[in-house]
């Protein structure tokens, strides 16, 4: 292998030692992070497990709503209703998919914008698009994480994002393109005509499509950095978007599957947990 792995455990682990010495710092307040979870999906459960035991290693507190596969969307809404009146709770988290049948957009509404650590309310949204502070997605921002821990340049850069969900490819192409990054960013797509030229004409190449291996190393520019987002669950485990032993023998960087983006996804989702309660208060800022 060329290329430089981006080791997401190694910076997941400065993250929450680093959270966990300023929550020390600062007296160690009672910071919550809540987590709502409907229905009995094994992998979201495992996610959201991991999310509540690397919130006690970074030294917050954290909440666990369970809501079967039955509750009704008033149900679900009656839950975020509540964690967003209560003082004691200070980021929100509704793990997605919710089951089918229940609609998710009026649950995110829900959740007050100086709690949506998942950055997906309309308004936090808005913020993102209008450059303004406020929360952004746990995984767009370990993404430029780890572009800004491996020294990976942005500026005057091309960089493609395929996929164009509301969680990952939409959000981070607005950072890449943000001002003081800079990237020349191009959102591709399953619409996306010759995606194998678009993708070689990239030094920055995000997988966030869920398809299994579609990055294969004849797309990827010599050098250039391969970051993979995708899950996709195959008879042969969990896969990403990127094929990986080919591309990281013609990439500059690449993250590993797993071990790369999943685990900056939780680091990040605990950095939200701490912003948000800056922007309420209940930490210093
Ligand atoms: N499901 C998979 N990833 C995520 C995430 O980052 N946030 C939420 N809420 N659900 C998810």
């Amino acid at each position: 292998m060329t290329a430089t792995l981006m080791d997401g455990n190694a910076l997941r682990d400065e993250l929450v030692a680093a959270i966990r010495s300023r929550i020390e710092g600062a007296g160690s307040p009672s910071i919550c992070l809540a987590t709502v979870l409907v229905g009995d999906d094994g992998p979201s459960q495992r996610y959201v497990k991991m999310k509540h035991q690397k919130a006690a290693e970074a030294g917050l507190a954290s909440r666990h709503v369970d809501l079967p596969v039955t509750a009704t969307q008033d149900e679900v809404e009656s839950v975020v209703r509540d964690l967003a009146a209560d003082d004691d709770v200070h980021g929100i988290l509704v793990q997605l998919p919710l089951p089918d049948g229940l609609d998710p957009e009026p649950v995110i509404d829900l959740i007050p914008p100086e709690k949506d650590v998942d950055g997906l309310t309309e308004r936090s949204m808005g913020r993102l698009v209008r450059g303004r502070p406020g929360l952004v997605g746990c995984t767009p921002l370990g993404v430029m994480r780890l572009l800004e821990r491996y020294d990976v340049a942005t500026s005057g850069k091309r960089a493609v994002v395929i996929g164009r969900s509301t969680l990952v490819g939409l959000p981070l192409s607005l950072l890449l393109a943000r001002k003081g990054v800079d990237a020349t960013v191009t959102l591709a797509h399953s619409r996306t005509p010759d995606m194998a030229a678009v993708v070689r004409e990239a030094d920055i190449v995000v997988g966030a499509a869920g398809q299994a291996r579609m990055i294969t190393a004849d797309m990827v520019k010599p050098g250039a950095t391969v970051i993979d987002v995708g899950v996709s669950r195959t008879e042969s485990g969990i896969v990403g978007d990127v094929d990986f032993g080919p591309v990281a023998e013609v990439a500059g960087f690449i993250t590993p599957m797993p071990g790369g983006t999943g685990p900056m996804t939780i680091a990040c989702l605990l950095e939200n947990t701490l912003t948000a309660a800056q922007l309420q208060g209940a930490f210093p800022a």
